[in-house]
């Protein structure tokens, strides 16, 4: 049993939340209280970012105390919207939210992972018709191992978590945010997740 702080209790973060309590976790979960994240991120072993990615960087921050020590799974993605609400653009061209999390939080581990498939997917990886795919990006090779241990616990098998690498490695996975727009449009929200075919 791990104790986790989910920061955000929109789709992803209730999504997580619930799964992983199933799953025999300690969960708390933390909103936009004033000092709710703080409080609920000081007491955890591992926090997740859940929150809006435009936003993220300066709340994260903000937590570096709290953070200090602990592992950090950042999923969310840092976009620019367009006019429909969908991912226009990053915010991060040419670096990532991840790296700068990381910058930002040097002594707290980010690992990057999760961000490139529809919600439902994250907690129920056995639903998709083809074999799905989390990548993890991430500068702690222990950090990550805590991380696949966790996925495991929500059915993901070994064999579907891929290591891409260090944190830079995220600008690949948070790049692919691009691909969501057109395939909501022509799919609507049919839980899909991007994955390499071999
Ligand atoms: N939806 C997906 O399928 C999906 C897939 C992969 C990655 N992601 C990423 O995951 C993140 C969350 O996405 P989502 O779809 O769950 O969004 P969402 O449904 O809009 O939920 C966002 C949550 O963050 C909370 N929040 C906003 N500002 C906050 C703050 N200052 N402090 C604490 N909580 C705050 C919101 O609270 P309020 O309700 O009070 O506004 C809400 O509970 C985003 O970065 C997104 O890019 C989403």
């Amino acid at each position: 049993m791990t104790t986790i702080t989910v920061l955000g209790n929109g789709r992803v973060g209730g999504n997580l939340a619930t799964a992983l309590t199933r799953a025999g976790h300690e969960v708390r979960v933390a909103d936009r209280t004033p000092g709710a994240a703080a409080e609920a991120a000081r007491t955890a072993q591992i926090v997740i970012n859940a929150t809006p990615g435009a936003g993220s960087l300066d709340r994260l921050s903000a937590l570096r105390d709290e953070l200090r020590g602990k592992i950090l799974i950042d999923v969310s993605n840092a976009t620019v919207d367009g006019p429909d609400g969908l991912p226009a653009a990053l915010i991060y061209p040419g670096s990532s939210l991840a790296e700068q999390l990381q910058e930002a939080l040097p002594e707290t581990r980010v690992v990057k992972t999760l961000n490139t498939m529809l919600f439902p997917v994250m907690t129920a990886p056995a639903t998709l018709t083809q074999t799905p795919e989390a990548f993890l990006s991430g500068e702690d090779p222990r950090a990550k191992q805590t991380v696949r241990e966790l996925l495991s616990t929500l059915g993901w098998r070994s064999e579907w978590i891929t290591d891409l690498g260090g944190i830079h490695t995220a600008r690949a996975t948070e790049a692919a945010i691009l691909f969501v727009p057109p395939i909501i449009r022509s799919n609507g929200l049919a839980p899909f997740a991007i994955t390499i075919a071999r």
